[in-house]
């Protein structure tokens, strides 16, 4: 079901909102900086060129996105740890904590903030972004078809992601201490191929899914999705046109006067 010349295309579509977050951080020489959920690591390498001269740190929890971020990029300046986002303990205080779509993964994102706000230097950045496009028609088909009988059983424990809304983590970064920016934008992406949305759900939300039903199950499952999304995002001459909303914070901790 993978197909990674069509995973390839979406790319650069998937890179954009690290950029657009990073654009906002404004740190100019921090000594540590963490990328958190950072799967294969090539944005971490991004953050490493971003600030030279820190010390660069990339946390997940998955032990294959980790083992392929060391064999390309780990160095003397770049490493990786394998860790829970929830519990992850540092070396010492980060000058910039840092997440692209990741912590949507992770339930109490109160708890979690109060965690990661503690790692945090005075003076140091949080900056994060989630996907949050849950109740978008695409996420509503995949709980659609999750719900029928066939599924359910199967699929009852597995994961689904969230997104607070932009107020709850203003209200619980500004009580911990912090100054905050956080907003919100709608990308409308323009996706290649046959079949684009449901190409792009099977790089993410999808993958938790297919991979717990096996082979057969997951045919069944895509083959009664296609056509609510082929429905729902009617392909254009030029291309798939996908909304997607994603939000984003970028926290300050205030240094005590
Ligand atoms: C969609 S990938 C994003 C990777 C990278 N940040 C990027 O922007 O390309 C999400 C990553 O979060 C990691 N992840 C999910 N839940 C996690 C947790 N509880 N602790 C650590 N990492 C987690 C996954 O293993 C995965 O590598």
């Amino acid at each position: 079901m993978w197909d990674p010349k069509q995973y390839n295309l979406f790319r650069e579509a998937r890179r954009r909102p690290f950029f657009d977050l990073l654009a906002q951080v404004k740190t100019a020489a921090p000594a540590r900086v963490v990328d958190l959920g950072c799967g294969t690591g090539d944005l971490t390498l991004a953050l490493g060129e971003r600030w030279p001269a820190a010390e660069i740190l990339g946390v997940d929890s998955s032990a294959a996105m980790l083992a392929e971020a060391r064999a390309n990029h780990a160095s003397a300046r770049v490493g990786f740890l394998q860790a829970d986002l929830a519990r992850v303990e540092l070396p010492g205080p980060a000058d910039v904590l840092f997440s692209n779509a990741a912590l949507h993964w992770l339930d109490d994102h109160a708890g979690l903030l109060t965690h990661l706000a503690g790692l945090v230097a005075s003076g140091g950045t949080l900056a994060f972004q989630i996907p949050a496009n849950f109740d978008a028609p695409s996420h509503r088909r995949v709980e659609e078809v999750r719900a029928l009988p066939r599924f359910a059983a199967a699929l009852r424990d597995v994961r689904r992601g969230h997104a607070e809304p932009l107020a709850f983590y203003l209200d619980h970064l500004v009580g911990l201490g912090f100054v905050v920016e956080a907003w919100e934008t709608t990308y409308l992406h323009v996706l290649p191929g046959d079949d684009a949305v449901l190409q792009w759900l099977l790089g993410t939300t999808l993958r938790p899914l297919v991979t717990t039903l096996g082979p057969e199950e997951a045919t069944a499952f895509l083959d009664t999705l296609r056509p609510l999304l082929q429905s729902d995002y009617p392909a254009r001459p030029y291309g798939t046109p996908f909304p997607f909303t994603r939000r984003f914070v970028v926290a300050t901790r205030v240094p005590p006067s």
